[in-house]
């Protein structure tokens, strides 16, 4: 069994962020790409509306600027927002040319069929029928294999960075990672010159998620206990619409389906959108989710009902045939029938601070895509400008790399990782058990709408929680389900501390107790105790 493995770029990550700058900086020298499962089952391959940019001459990038902007109730950096709107075009193009197939309507000046979300004053959301992510992550997968240079591993979990501080080493740099291979249980040293996080976000800290079940924030943990800041964690964007179904474990009705007419209900077929925003339900996502919450709440009812059958079955198979197909498996005709459908929670908005390179604190270690706080989304994301960004801090840090290729970084020794102090678990149920309160707690106390009392309650309990798995970690063998039992806990107590550290309402962060908005938006940054400020 090999101890170290060295390359030029580690990835942690395969979905649309790592895939992107993996294949942008192959050319460069060896890659290799972590995926803790099967290539394409982070959030990436699931994605389905779409992705967000001005391509239609009539649209604007001041229009997508100033949409994104009021999404995010004006915490956003407008540094941030100005470069990925700009850079829009070129991620898609950059896509076109990899041969992505994005749905084509030759009615249209572009030649494609954009679509309509929530939030944007356009149709601007250029998507591969309902299943964009699928086909894009496919793509970028066959071209990733063909590559010489990358060396994609799948089942191989990165558990903590190494650092030269983490040596006792002066000047701190990221020098690698120590990875479980899940197969053979085995934990090697990887190191490389450049470390990228593209772990993707952690939803999965909530008990109803749109999210898979890798969405454990380990990026975001990891970059923690490296030193680095973490930003604005207490915006955790929660969709309205997922399938309300005993069988259907996180699926996502689009916001896509609202975008061509779809319209929610009561269970007796009364609207309800008109009582909470003129946008009806084409509002910005946090408003969508609490009227459905409150309707919900209000009324005692554990789902409310989305209907598109106005549109007919040619119209509904034509641009919805993944959601169609399988609501159709579990019963449910939707171009007859409305769909019962409840808030979930859908996507990280913090994360690690980074730059507009996608650099972090740490030199040497880079955050892209769902894990890395950009500034871009501000309180609350709008839809579609996810994997948008995606591609492009991919591009921002690709080219960021490749101008200090030739910087002459030492690969330092690297002690391998000791398993000599401990054992295997007898009491393994103690991580199932620790999740489900984990995620039923964030739920119940630190979910769509929030109380300082509530908060205080999950702060309790999460430092009873942190505690016990802290000695779990220390005297026995990790395992994937500790790994990321470990990340969330740690993500869970960093979003319950910027919620108490919020004193006002913004976009996905509601509190009953400070339901005003602060004249002054400000972002709420977490520094790790043994930060070393510049
Ligand atoms: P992911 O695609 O989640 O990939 C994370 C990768 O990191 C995976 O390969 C995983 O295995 C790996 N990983 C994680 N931890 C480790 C570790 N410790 N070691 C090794 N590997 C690790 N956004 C849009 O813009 N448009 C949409 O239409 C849209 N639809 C969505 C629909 C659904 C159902 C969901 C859940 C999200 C949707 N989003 C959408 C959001 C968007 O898909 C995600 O934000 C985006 O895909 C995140 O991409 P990523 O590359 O950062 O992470
Ligand atoms: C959706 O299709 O509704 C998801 C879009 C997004 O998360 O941006």
């Amino acid at each position: 069994m090999k101890h170290t493995h060295d390359s030029d770029v580690l990835v942690i990550g395969s979905g649309a962020a790592g895939l992107t700058l993996a294949l942008q900086l192959a050319a460069q020298g060896n890659v290799t790409v972590l995926s803790k499962g099967d290539l394409n089952t982070g959030a990436s391959a699931w994605a389905q509306g779409g992705i967000a940019a001005v391509i239609d001459p009539t649209d604007s990038a001041e229009n997508h600027y100033h949409d994104t902007m009021v999404a995010g109730a004006h915490l956003s950096n407008p540094e941030a927002v100005k470069h990925t709107v700009k850079q829009a075009p070129t991620s898609i193009n950059w896509l076109l040319e990899q041969q992505v197939a994005f749905t084509q309507d030759t009615s249209t000046s572009t030649g494609f069929h954009l679509a309509q979300e929530g939030g944007h004053s356009h149709r601007r959301i250029i998507h591969a029928d309902d299943c964009t992510g699928r086909v894009v992550c496919e793509t970028l997968t066959q071209q990733a294999i063909k590559h010489p240079n990358l060396n994609l591993l799948t089942h191989h979990v990165a558990i903590d960075l190494i650092t030269r501080s983490k040596l006792g080493l002066p000047e701190n740099r990221c020098l690698g990672a120590y990875v479980l291979d899940r197969k053979c249980g085995y934990i090697s040293v990887f190191r490389a010159r450049f470390v990228v996080l593209a772990t993707g976000g952690s939803s999965k800290v909530y008990l109803y998620t749109s999210n898979p079940d890798g969405s454990s924030g380990d990026g975001i943990a990891m970059a923690w206990r490296a030193g680095c800041r973490i930003c604005n964690m207490e915006f955790n964007q929660f969709h309205p619409t997922c399938l309300y179904h005993p069988q259907a474990k996180s699926f996502l009705i689009s916001e896509a389906v609202r975008g061509e007419g779809g319209k929610l209900l009561l269970s007796n077929g009364e609207p309800f959108m008109h009582r909470f925003d003129t946008r009806l339900e084409l509002a910005p996502r946090d408003i969508v989710a609490r009227a459905i919450d409150h309707e919900m709440k209000r009324l005692g009812h554990d789902c409310v009902y989305l209907d598109i059958s106005h549109r007919g079955q040619t119209f509904i198979n034509q641009h919805f045939p993944t959601i169609y197909q399988r609501c159709l498996g579990l019963g449910i005709d939707i171009s007859r029938d409305p769909m019962p459908v409840v808030p979930a929670a859908h996507y990280t908005c913090g994360g690690v601070w980074t730059n507009q390179h996608g650099c972090t604190d740490l030199a040497g270690l880079y955050a892209i895509g769902e894990t890395a706080f950009t500034g871009l989304h501000g309180a609350n994301r709008l839809a579609s400008n996810s994997l948008l960004e995606c591609f492009v801090y991919a591009h921002s840090a690709a080219l960021h790399i490749e101008q200090n290729w030739q910087e002459t970084v030492l690969l330092q020794a690297v002690p391998n990782w000791d398993e000599t102090q401990v054992t295997d678990s007898d009491e393994a149920v103690i991580i199932s058990h620790n999740w489900k309160e984990l995620r039923r707690f964030m739920w119940n106390y630190v979910g769509i709408v929030r109380t300082d009392k509530r908060l205080k309650r999950a702060q309790n309990r999460i430092n009873l929680l942190l505690k016990e798995i802290d000695e779990f970690y220390r005297y026995y063998r990790v395992s994937n389900d500790l790994i990321e039992l470990r990340n969330l806990a740690l993500v869970g107590n960093l979003i319950i501390h910027s919620a108490q550290q919020r004193k006002e309402s913004r976009g996905l962060h509601y509190t009953l107790d400070y339901p005003t908005t602060q004249a002054v938006a400000r972002d709420t940054i977490l520094a790790p105790p043994n930060f070393e400020w510049d």
